[in-house]
């Protein structure tokens, strides 16, 4: 992957879902038309999330997660949504993932989506291989299609050599590619990432970094990216959403106009991190609680 000179995007995605009419014949018992490569010219949002607020329990003890949370998330873009531990970021990316509903407001979510959280959810019995396939066999994708897409997509997130694997067989950002490659297999357009590179060490996360901002490219899917680490969201996103603790708000939008790819130690970079910082700071000092300190 990763050459930029010729349009690999299109033949990435047409060798793993795109092969015309026959690949999507093949995808037997399903309607919809090939699912990556969406028209980035499509008007309207791929997630559209309007004033929603979560609360959790009752009475005395009712907690406010979020607080007339509204956002939108074109398709094809890479957003990412920072804030503290505890703010409300894995409550609001379980509620665009449909695992729960807002106490009140709206979620629209028109893409399929995949959750990939920070232990990737694979099935630790099965080889990479077959840990990849199992979407495609709950889609009664053709055997023999099937084998194709699974080389591919293991091509794709530079697997390929480590199919009979076991997860535990694997580093951590290794299973993260397969937990990726699986995402890819369920046909997603969009993919919700909970702090997924918390737990690696920063030389793998880096590599990671690139790999999720290549593939991004290459498939032109939509990704809403959860995360604490401020400057990993200045990194990786479009724009980052900036969140602010009890209730979870979103206190402001930043676009970052960086050139890709970005370097995380860049001073670029580190300047709208420090102003990111500087806001969650005064946030903290005008409501009194909160990690930011
Ligand atoms: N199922 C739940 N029941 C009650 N409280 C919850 C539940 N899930 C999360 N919370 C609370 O909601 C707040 C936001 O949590 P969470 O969305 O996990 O934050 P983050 O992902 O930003 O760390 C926290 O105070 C947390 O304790
Ligand atoms: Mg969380």
């Amino acid at each position: 992957m990763g050459t930029r000179s010729e349009p690999e995007g299109k033949s990435l995605a047409t060798s793993i879902f795109g092969q015309g009419r026959e690949g999507e014949k093949a995808l037997a018992g399903t309607e919809e038309p090939a699912l990556v490569g969406v028209p980035s010219d499509h008007l309207g949002s791929a997630i559209a999330v309007e004033s929603v607020s979560k609360v959790y329990g009752r009475g005395e003890s009712a907690l406010v997660a979020l607080d007339r949370v509204s956002f939108d998330v074109g398709f094809g873009e890479f957003v990412c949504i920072v804030g503290a531990s505890g703010c409300g970021k894995s409550t609001l990316l379980g509620l665009v993932a449909g695992l729960d509903q807002p106490t009140r407001g709206k979620v629209d979510v028109r893409i399929r989506t995949a959750l990939m959280f920070q232990e990737p959810a694979l099935f630790p019995w099965l080889s990479v291989w077959k840990n990849v396939e199992l979407p495609l066999k709950l889609q009664k994708v053709q055997r023999e299609h099937r084998r194709e897409i699974v080389q591919a997509l293991l091509k794709m997130v530079r697997l390929t050599g480590f199919e009979n694997r076991r997860p535990h067989e694997l580093s951590g950002g290794m299973r993260q590619r397969a937990a990726l490659a699986r995402a890819l297999a369920q046909r997603a357009e969009g993919l919700l990432m909970d702090e997924p590179f918390a737990a690696l060490d920063a030389i793998t996360r880096d590599v990671m970094h690139q790999e999720i901002e290549e593939l991004w490219e290459e498939t032109g899917f939509t990704v809403l990216f959860v995360t604490h680490n401020v400057r990993e969201a200045v990194r990786l996103g479009d724009r980052v959403m900036v969140m602010s603790s009890r209730p979870g708000r979103i206190l402001t939008e930043i676009r970052v106009p960086l050139a890709r790819p970005r370097r995380i130690e860049s001073p670029e970079v580190a300047e709208i991190a420090a102003q990111i910082v500087d806001l969650l700071h005064r946030e903290v000092r005008l409501h009194g609680t909160g990690p930011y300190r």
